[in-house]
């Protein structure tokens, strides 16, 4: 259990398109972990591994504290339908939102922390989740695609 540094845009890794997970060890289940202590502490519903530091194919999402924490190695779409036009943050860009435009349905597979394949499927804020971190591992933040990037309101603390 251990924060990480975030990374923010400007950031050369940020930039790279990320390499794929070789083998699912302890290691990765540790930073894994760490992602999710990170995350948590800054208050995000997503998290890709190269915003820590790490240029792998890997990302955590969890948009409702209480609701599932999903975590997706290796990840490939493999659907999307629909479209979304929405406000979206990251963590890398704080303090800042813009409009962006998203799949309204994403249908995404991958391993777990065992290694075991998974699949999941997203609608509305959790397809875009999806679609947000995937762009993490090539490279791609939220602001290439954003409409009217502003500060947001600073209604917390
Ligand atoms: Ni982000």
């Amino acid at each position: 259990m251990a924060l990480r540094k975030i990374l923010t845009e400007g950031d050369e890794t940020l930039t790279k398109v990320c390499r794929p997970v070789g083998e699912v060890t302890d290691r990765i289940r540790m930073i894994l972990d760490d992602m999710a202590d990170t995350m948590h502490d800054a208050n995000g519903v997503g998290l890709a591994a190269p915003q820590v530091g790490i240029p792998r194919r890997m990302f955590i999402v969890q948009i409702d504290p209480e609701g599932p924490m999903y975590e997706l190695i290796n990840p490939e779409i493999v659907e999307t339908s629909g479209e979304q036009y929405g406000e979206e943050g990251c963590l890398s860009v704080p303090g800042y939102v813009g409009m962006v435009k998203r799949p309204n349905y994403v249908k995404i597979k991958g391993l777990d922390r065992n290694g075991d394949s998974v699949e999941y499927e997203g609608e509305e804020l959790l397809a875009r989740a999806f679609m947000h971190e995937y762009d993490h591992l090539d490279g791609i933040l939220y602001t290439k695609k954003a409409d009217d990037i502003h500060y947001a309101d600073s209604e917390e603390e």
